[in-house]
């Protein structure tokens, strides 16, 4: 199989690193990929929003299968571009179509989609420059804290979590008036739940599907989980916590529902579906849906999937998914996010990356990084990238993560200490 892979974070690192253990594999692709994805592929200068271009691509290098990565492509369409184009057609795609896509693309419908299909999720409503006025009063019969939405994709900045009404009623002004762009032209208001919040992934055909080993996100820069919001500082998997019983429970209430609704809507949906959950007393919300994989999950996800992936994929493809079940290493997978310092907020790239060369006991997996034009890696991005350790306890795991950090070193290089040790 010729694969072509959509993305450059971590995430499209583990997933081509898994990929390329296949044996069905020919040729992997990754666009643009990074210095570490090229370790496992070809990295091809390709612009993930650019369907036409990648599409040309597609039919250039005889690709059998494509697999999009990030959300961006797949909120703007990308699947249905291949579907509805006569010549791209027979080329496989995982990734949800467009209409798929909303579950993420638009937080008001993924909230009326739960409510209509009774998946557990916060209370919440729905607010637009038309009926803005009301939002006033909806804040006001509310509690503290207010979790507003900008409904559309907002690059991980668009959900605020505020204490004071009239701070919240000012943010959902300022969303309205156009802070987050088309992103904030409608805004969902929802009730703040308390728990743990725990990531859980199932790949789909639309019908069926496979249930992926859960992970915990380490969502806040500090140490202590404090300190502002990134994309994800580190994650491990297993989650304790997480029971066989209250496993169950959550396919009963939420996933087979989910793809139930999916199904009546006459959405066809082929590719990964990301439950980003609140455990509270032993019973699962639904905070958000993402249309992907996440990042840094996949990097503890994938080490510790036995399956072939792109049998997997395949299975996908053909409707019989049926048929195959998740194989997961009991052991645990532990992740560390380094990043540029700074990060999340401004941050300088170009940064030398020392110690590659150093043996390693776990897994390097890139993120923003580069390989310059004399041969150096640099640092390209907030994230840079993900050790990923395996242990047969979290400590162990946590060791082999932490002792790989220790070999490498840039300039402004910072990463979370405490990853994993909520849960020991
Ligand atoms: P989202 O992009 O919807 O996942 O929201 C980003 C983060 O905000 C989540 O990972 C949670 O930590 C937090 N969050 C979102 N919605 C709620 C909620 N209703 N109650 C408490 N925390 C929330
Ligand atoms: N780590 C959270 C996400 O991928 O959205």
């Amino acid at each position: 199989m010729n694969v072509l892979l959509l993305g450059s974070g971590g995430r499209e690192h583990a997933l081509a690193w898994k990929i390329n253990q296949s044996e069905l594999l020919n040729r992997l692709y990754i666009a643009p990929g990074n210095a570490g994805t090229e370790m496992v592929g070809e990295n091809v200068a390709l612009d993930n929003l650019n369907f036409e271009a990648v599409g040309q691509f597609c039919l250039k290098f005889s690709i059998d299968l494509l697999i999009v990565g990030p959300e961006e492509p797949l909120v703007k369409g990308i699947t249905d571009f291949f579907l509805s184009n006569d010549s791209l057609r027979h080329i496989a795609v995982i990734g949800p179509s467009m209409a798929g896509a909303m579950l993420e693309g638009s937080k008001d419908f993924a909230k009326a989609f739960m409510k209509k299909y009774g998946i557990p999720t916060a209370d919440y409503e729905t607010f637009t420059n038309e009926n803005a006025g009301d939002a006033s009063g909806f804040i006001d019969k509310g509690k503290a804290p207010y979790v507003i939405k900008a409904d559309g994709l907002a690059a991980g900045k668009g959900v605020l979590i505020i204490d004071h009404a009239e701070a919240a009623k000012q943010a959902v002004n300022d969303m309205l008036k156009g802070k987050f762009g088309d992103a904030g032209k409608k805004v969902v208001i929802e009730s703040f739940l308390t728990g743990i919040e725990v990531s859980l992934f199932i790949l789909t055909d639309g019908k069926s599907y496979i249930l992926l080993p859960e992970a915990k996100d380490y969502k806040r820069i500090g140490d202590g989980d404090i300190g502002l919001n990134t994309g994800g500082m580190g994650a491990v998997s297993p989650v304790p916590f997480m029971s066989p019983e209250l496993m169950v429970k959550i396919e009963h209430e939420i996933i087979r529902p989910t793809l139930h609704g999916l199904q009546e809507e006459g959405i066809s949906y082929k590719g990964f579906i990301f439950f980003g959950l609140m455990i509270s007393e032993k019973q699962a919300y639904v905070i958000e849906y993402n249309c992907r994989m996440g990042d840094p999950e996949t990097e503890v996800v994938m080490p510790r999937l036995e399956n072939d992936l792109l049998e997997l994929f395949k299975a996908v493809n053909e409707n019989t998914l049926e048929h195959h079940t998740a194989h997961v290493d009991e052991d645990f997978a532990t992740t560390v996010m380094v990043v540029s310092g700074g990060y999340p907020e401004d941050y300088e790239k170009g940064r030398e990356i020392a110690g590659l060369n150093e043996d390693f006991e776990g897994l390097v997996f890139h993120a923003g990084t580069l390989r310059d034009d004399n041969d150096a890696v640099i640092t390209n991005g907030g994230r840079v990238m993900a050790f990923t350790g395996m242990g047969t306890t979290l400590q162990e795991a946590l060791k082999v993560s932490y002792n790989d950090i220790k070999k490498i070193c840039y300039d402004g290089i910072y990463f979370r200490k405490d990853i994993g040790k909520d849960i020991i």
